[in-house]
């Protein structure tokens, strides 16, 4: 697997909550990162069918336009009960038709689907958030790291911290939801920590792993 041998990055994002995670991850390690959006990089077309292909578009893009190695993160949330929907299309469903996003929309969207489907009991609404993380060279090479994280979609959304759907996502083994943590609870890692608990954080911690330590 490819170092990164580069203290300059750039992270392929355009999504605020998702800049925000990745500035607090990489932190640590004394990275200078801009992200796609504060370049004022056009925001790629996701047309993939998979986290990975999707991931692979954003990076790529940000790695053409600035000549350095970009950093994206293609994530999605993952119901059982809905045949894996929203998944790839976890932000669409949060889609108005001005362009803007709406998320308590969205999770009203899951929840009603759910509702549909006769799903009311915590056992019949279990789900993974998913985060694959793509890390692509102007050269056109490509490193990818998945990290996932099970739990079960509740109702009504709780708390207001974190961002997308973080208001009805309740980790397995924990009675909050990711929108009653705070960043640090939700990420769950820092440098040197065996274990993370975000979708994320996990597969940050693949990248550390893989493309940062010696
Ligand atoms: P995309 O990766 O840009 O296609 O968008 C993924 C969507 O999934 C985001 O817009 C969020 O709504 C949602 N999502 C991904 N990660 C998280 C998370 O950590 N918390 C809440 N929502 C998330």
């Amino acid at each position: 697997m490819r170092k990164l041998e580069t203290k300059t990055i750039v992270v392929a994002s355009h999504n605020a909550g998702k800049i925000a995670e990745i500035a607090d991850l990489i932190g640590p390690f004394g990275f200078s990162a801009k992200s796609a959006a504060e370049l004022q990089f056009a925001e790629p077309e996701e047309t993939g069918t998979t986290f990975e292909e999707n991931a692979a578009i954003k990076a790529q893009a940000s790695a053409q336009a600035s000549g350095l190695p970009a950093l994206s993160d293609d994530s999605g949330l993952v119901v059982d009960a809905l045949d894996g929907n929203p998944g790839v299309y976890t932000a669409n469903w949060a889609e108005l038709e001005d362009g803007t996003r709406n998320f308590d929309m969205a999770m009203q969207k899951v929840e009603t689907a759910l509702a549909e489907r006769g799903a009311t009991q915590p056992q019949q609404r279990t789900a993974r958030f998913v985060s694959v993380l793509c890390l692509a060279w102007p050269d056109g090479h490509t490193e990818f790291f998945r990290g996932e994280v099970e739990g079960t979609v509740v109702w009504p959304p709780r708390g207001k911290k974190g961002f997308g759907y973080d208001p009805v996502f309740q980790p397995q083994g924990y009675d909050t939801t990711f929108g009653e943590m705070s960043a640090e609870e939700k990420h769950g890692w820092k440098p040197g920590d065996p274990e993370a608990l975000s979708h994320r954080a996990r597969a940050f911690k693949l990248f550390v792993e893989h493309c940062l330590e010696a």
